[in-house]
């Protein structure tokens, strides 16, 4: 072969393999475009006629929370009572002709709702009505807590992912755990996103910077009023790098002070100025919760999650308690190493005296 019939065969092999990969591209976008090629997740959201899931289920089918390649059949839960309503739920969500959505279950029964779930939202729980004592709550939830869990123990997908919503979130969800102990503790967690993300938004607004610029603030503990919003690791995107918001914020006082009880009372100052609770951010937190729990942290960036407590920090196991955590294919570890001051160690012990105190109640309820 001489050197022209050498060149020629070189420029034939590169035109070939330009245009198979150009196919293959177009292929892939069209795939996207048709969503082929993915089989649909099976999503539970119990109290799916309430509040929070009425936000919720749209942010799902639209894709926000598993992706917009990601095709979803919603399962809906709710009890007898609230049946008309989750029927008209159901409506909506066909009425609203969602391009992801393949089906939707909805009904009053347990085990069916758990059938082959992938991910399940626990937002139905007891709400805590007036003259009701904290134990009666609890005692109330608890017996929900235990019969979801066989029933998610007995019907879900192997590898389901459980997010406990409803309150007492930490304790539900250890109630859960508790009652299904086939099921892995690390497929179990509960929602504390939203303190997070209203800590971010908090000094967001004291600073006067893009919220997407704030990162690793930490919540520690309980999602109550013990909980704790720590910003000591926590640092802002600005033009000359990276700073830490205790440099930038330069008021210590607000920070112990007026930062912690705002994002621990934001709940309360809701409901106080809705005359209803904070059904929009909670259902946008979990979706944020289990996105990057399936998907990933950005790289060089924590989010906090209930997950079982392992002792890390000192924490005892055997709570749900709220750490810093990334997440990498699916599975969450607890960010390790981080230096914790007196007025840290204070706090986050009291929050997990709360949470002990609160697993012997729920203990004792059973009995
Ligand atoms: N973890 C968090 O950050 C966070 C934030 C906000 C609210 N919450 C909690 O989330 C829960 C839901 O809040 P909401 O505003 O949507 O309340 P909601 O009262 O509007 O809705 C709750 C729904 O749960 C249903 N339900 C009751 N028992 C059930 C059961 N056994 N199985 C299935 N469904 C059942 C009710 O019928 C109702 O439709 C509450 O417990 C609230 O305190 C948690």
């Amino acid at each position: 072969m001489d050197s022209m019939e050498y060149l020629q065969l070189l420029q034939k092999i590169l035109v070939v393999s330009v245009s198979l990969y150009l196919f293959s591209k177009i292929i892939k976008h069209m795939a996207t475009f048709i969503n082929v090629g993915k089989e649909p997740l099976r999503v539970l959201v119990t109290g799916a006629a309430g509040q929070i899931g009425y936000s919720l289920v749209p942010m799902i089918a639209k894709g926000m929370m598993l992706g917009q390649d990601q095709p979803i059949i919603l399962h809906l839960l709710d009890i007898e009572p609230a049946m008309e309503a989750l029927n008209g739920v159901k409506m909506e969500l066909i009425d609203s002709a969602f391009p992801l959505l393949k089906g939707v279950v909805a009904t009053t029964n347990a085990m069916e709702a758990c059938e082959d779930v992938d991910i399940a939202i626990m937002v139905g729980g007891y709400p805590r009505k007036e003259g009701m004592e904290r134990k009666d709550v609890m005692s109330e939830n608890v017996s929900i807590y235990k019969d979801q869990a066989a029933a998610l123990e007995m019907n879900a997908a192997p590898n389901c992912k459980i997010l406990v919503v409803a309150n007492p979130a930490n304790t539900n969800a250890l109630i859960l755990k508790e009652f299904a102990p086939s099921i892995p503790e690390k497929d179990i967690t509960c929602l504390t996103r939203l303190d997070h993300n209203r800590a971010l938004g908090q000094i967001s607004e004291k600073l006067n910077v893009d919220v997407s610029y704030v990162k690793n603030v930490i919540l520690w503990g309980n999602h109550s009023s013990t909980q704790y919003p720590d910003v000591n690791h926590a640092t802002v995107i600005t033009d000359s790098g990276e700073k830490s918001v205790n440099e930038l914020v330069a008021d210590d006082q607000w920070l112990k002070t007026e930062f912690i009880t705002t994002v621990q009372q934001r709940g309360a100052a809701i409901i106080k100025a809705r005359k209803l609770s904070s059904a929009m951010s909670a259902a946008s937190a979990a979706c944020d919760h289990i996105r990057d729990w399936v998907l990933g942290t950005p790289k060089g960036t924590w989010v906090s999650m209930g997950v079982y407590s392992d002792g890390s920090y000192g924490i005892p196991s055997g709570l749900i308690y709220s750490f810093p955590v990334t997440c990498e294919k699916g599975e969450w570890s607890i960010v390790q190493g981080l230096k914790i001051d007196e007025f840290s160690r204070e706090k986050m012990d009291a929050t997990a005296k709360e949470l002990i105190e609160e697993k012997a109640i729920a203990h004792s309820c059973l009995n």
